[in-house]
């Protein structure tokens, strides 16, 4: 096993430092003269150009993949996207038909719960198309069609590297279904070039802050609680943030929308809760940005220690923040991409302070293919 982990000390490790490889091997072959053309997709013009309405179902960390893809989709090829978990939308009564495009999110392509809602969504007359990470895996074979990531295996139970490939699919899909209807905003050949540089700012931010991160998690081993706040796109990665701590190791942690903050989760601050704010870019919404900053002032000034995860050159962070861990500057829908990478380092390494086995945590699996 020591051989297959490359000389790394875990998969999961090893996974994390695959992530640049595994979103440029996602993108490779589906961009033509700064253009994203699917191959896979051929032939789907007209069912995209026909569809009224997107449902993105999933469980896990594919879910919050499902909901940046939500972000992306809507922007690039204005549909109405509603994301569900895949037991929820299963064990209803949904709206949807023939014009209704499902769109199911699985590593595995095995999760027994997404498969189930696929066929659920099939048998009512929906069509289905999945983004998998396993070739001819279950799910991908039940779907109409398929758009592989192209992560590699992924051995250790927490997502990392499938993930970033998840939302890069997404991302893709986006800006195919978008071409495809005509609803590509001007700027979006920015995204394009943006998704082909993707791969190189991931191995710069490992580069420049994996240290530093790790670094953090070792002197909050003994912490029992960490929160996380994210809006729009940084709403899932904060979710996701808090899904990879409890995972593997073990500290209650909790994922909130940052708007959400004075309608609840401000009573959970109380001196030296730790607190990871994903601050989205000024340069993409300054009233965005200013909000998550009055976030910040405001958890603060009830003690609670931030951990800032901004892009370069933000200021506004800066009187506010414990810690300020950097992230290249990207387009809107791509930052989150970036913003996942120290969340995953971050519980890694806190598992590791914890003498925890980061691979194979207690309780899970990782394909759940029973109900
Ligand atoms: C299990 C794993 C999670 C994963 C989820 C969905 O719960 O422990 O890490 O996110 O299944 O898996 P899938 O293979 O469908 O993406």
């Amino acid at each position: 096993a020591a051989a297959e982990k490359g000389g790394w000390p875990s998969f999961m490790a090893k996974e994390v430092s695959e992530e640049p490889e595994a979103v440029a091997n996602t993108v490779r072959g589906r961009v033509q003269d700064g253009a994203v053309v699917i191959p896979e997709l051929d032939g789907l013009d007209e069912l995209f150009r026909d569809i009224d309405r997107v449902i993105i179902t999933a469980c896990g960390t594919a879910f919050y993949a499902g909901m940046v893809g939500k972000y992306a989709l809507e922007a690039w090829a204005r549909v109405p996207v509603d994301v569900e978990l895949a037991h929820e939308f299963r064990y209803r009564d949904p709206v949807i038909g023939a014009r209704t495009l499902i769109v199911s999110i699985s590593q595995s392509g095995e999760t027994m719960d997404t498969l189930m809602a696929v066929k659920y969504a099939a048998e009512q007359g929906a069509r289905t198309l999945s983004i998998c990470n396993t070739q001819g895996a279950t799910i991908p074979r039940e779907s109409d069609a398929v758009v592989y990531t192209h992560a590699g295996p992924e051995v250790a139970v927490a997502s990392t590297k499938a993930f970033v490939a998840q939302i890069t699919a997404l991302l893709l899909l986006g800006l195919h279904v978008g071409r495809v209807r005509e609803t590509l905003p001007a700027d979006a050949s920015d995204d394009v070039t943006g998704l082909e540089a993707l791969p190189e700012k991931i191995a710069q931010l490992l580069d420049e802050e994996q240290e530093h991160v790790e670094q953090l998690a070792s002197w909050m081993a003994d912490t029992r609680s960490v929160l996380f706040l994210g809006r729009n796109v940084g709403y899932p990665i904060a979710m996701e943030g808090a899904l990879k701590l409890k995972e593997i190791s073990y500290i209650h942690a909790e994922g909130f929308a940052a708007g959400e903050l004075k309608h609840g989760p401000i009573a959970l601050i109380e001196p030296g809760q730790p607190v990871f704010v994903i601050v989205p870019s000024p340069r993409h919404s300054a009233l965005v940005h200013s909000k998550v900053v009055s976030n910040i002032q405001e958890i603060r000034a009830r003690g609670a220690r931030v951990i800032a995860v901004a892009e370069e050159g933000d200021a506004a962070v800066l009187p506010f923040a414990d810690e300020v861990i950097r992230i290249p500057l990207a387009g809107p829908f791509l930052e989150p991409v970036l913003a996942v990478v120290p969340l995953h380092l971050f519980a890694m390494g806190l598992a590791n302070a914890k003498g925890l086995d980061v691979d194979q945590p207690r309780n899970l699996a990782k394909s759940v293919t029973v109900e």
